[in-house]
């Protein structure tokens, strides 16, 4: 059963003579309650991937597919379905002026008409969720005042308000350290199994994926080039692009 399905994408970003095709007749599914990665040099539109489901692509840009579907039902429209997205960098969705729990508090009345005081609970009780420590201190702390492990999981407190059924995260612990990066990564996975998430992640890393994907789509060039059970493919790579990120990736004998 997929989540998400998508098949004839293509997006065409704003360039400076016209515009440049940077995906081009691609599909994704996405099956209920896996964790799917996505992996690619820098450059091969994996971001523009995750964007494009959302619908919040550079100003100018163009997607179209032939068809989508989201829990089995046509969409026309990403807008309203429920899909939260992470970012690499906390720092850039939070607004350096507002503290923490500001931010939760205005996601969770947007999502849902509420007290003050309700959507105060919510918010306390995602970052809970996203297993912040002392979350009420947390909740009245400023974003620079945390540590980047603890921004990372207040923005997936915040991701978790909008109450969603799919979770896009790009290269969501690339800035962190080894440990902290492990820390997320189980977070992720503990919240898909409890809310039954179902997640997208992109990430140049290959252990990432080997620590937390079921399956992964290898991009390359604004194209899929390989797809498959992770371990299908991290053991019989077939197309040369794979090998080669498999041969340039640091050992996961330990795997
Ligand atoms: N805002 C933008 N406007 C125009 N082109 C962009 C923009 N952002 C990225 N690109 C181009 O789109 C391509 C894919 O980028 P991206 O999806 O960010 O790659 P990845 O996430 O795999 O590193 C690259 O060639 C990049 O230069
Ligand atoms: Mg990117």
């Amino acid at each position: 059963m997929s989540l998400l399905r998508i098949d004839g994408l293509t997006v065409d970003l704003p360039a400076a003579h016209g515009t440049f095709r940077v995906i081009e007749d691609q599909s994704l599914d996405v099956p209920v309650g896996a964790v799917v990665g996505i992996v690619g040099e820098s450059g091969s539109g994996k971001s523009m991937l995750l964007r494009a489901i959302t619908d919040i692509l550079p100003d100018g840009s163009t997607r179209t597919w032939e068809r989508a579907e989201f829990d089995g039902q046509p969409v026309a429209d990403t807008a309203r379905l429920p899909i939260a997205m992470v970012f690499q960098d906390p720092m850039t969705s939070f607004n350096p002026l507002m503290r923490v729990g500001a931010h939760l508090v205005e996601v969770a009345r947007r999502q849902r008409r509420s007290s003050r005081a309700d959507a105060k609970k919510r918010a306390i009780e995602a970052l809970a969720a996203a297993r912040v420590p002392d979350p009420e201190r947390v909740f009245g702390r400023y974003p620079h005042e945390l540590s980047g492990g603890l921004r990372q999981r207040a923005m997936i407190a915040m991701a978790l308000l909008a109450e969603p059924r799919l979770l896009l995260a790009d290269e969501p612990t690339t800035a962190l350290d080894a440990t902290v990066q492990a820390e997320i990564l189980a977070l992720l996975a503990q919240l898909r199994d409890e809310r039954r998430l179902t997640i997208v992640i992109v990430t140049h890393d290959l252990g990432v994926v080997a620590a937390i994907c079921d399956t992964v789509a290898v991009m390359k060039d604004g194209a899929i080039v390989e797809r498959g059970p992770v371990d299908t493919v991290f053991a019989e790579p077939q197309h040369p692009y794979t090998r080669s990120l498999l041969a340039a990736a640091p050992d996961r004998s330990g795997q």
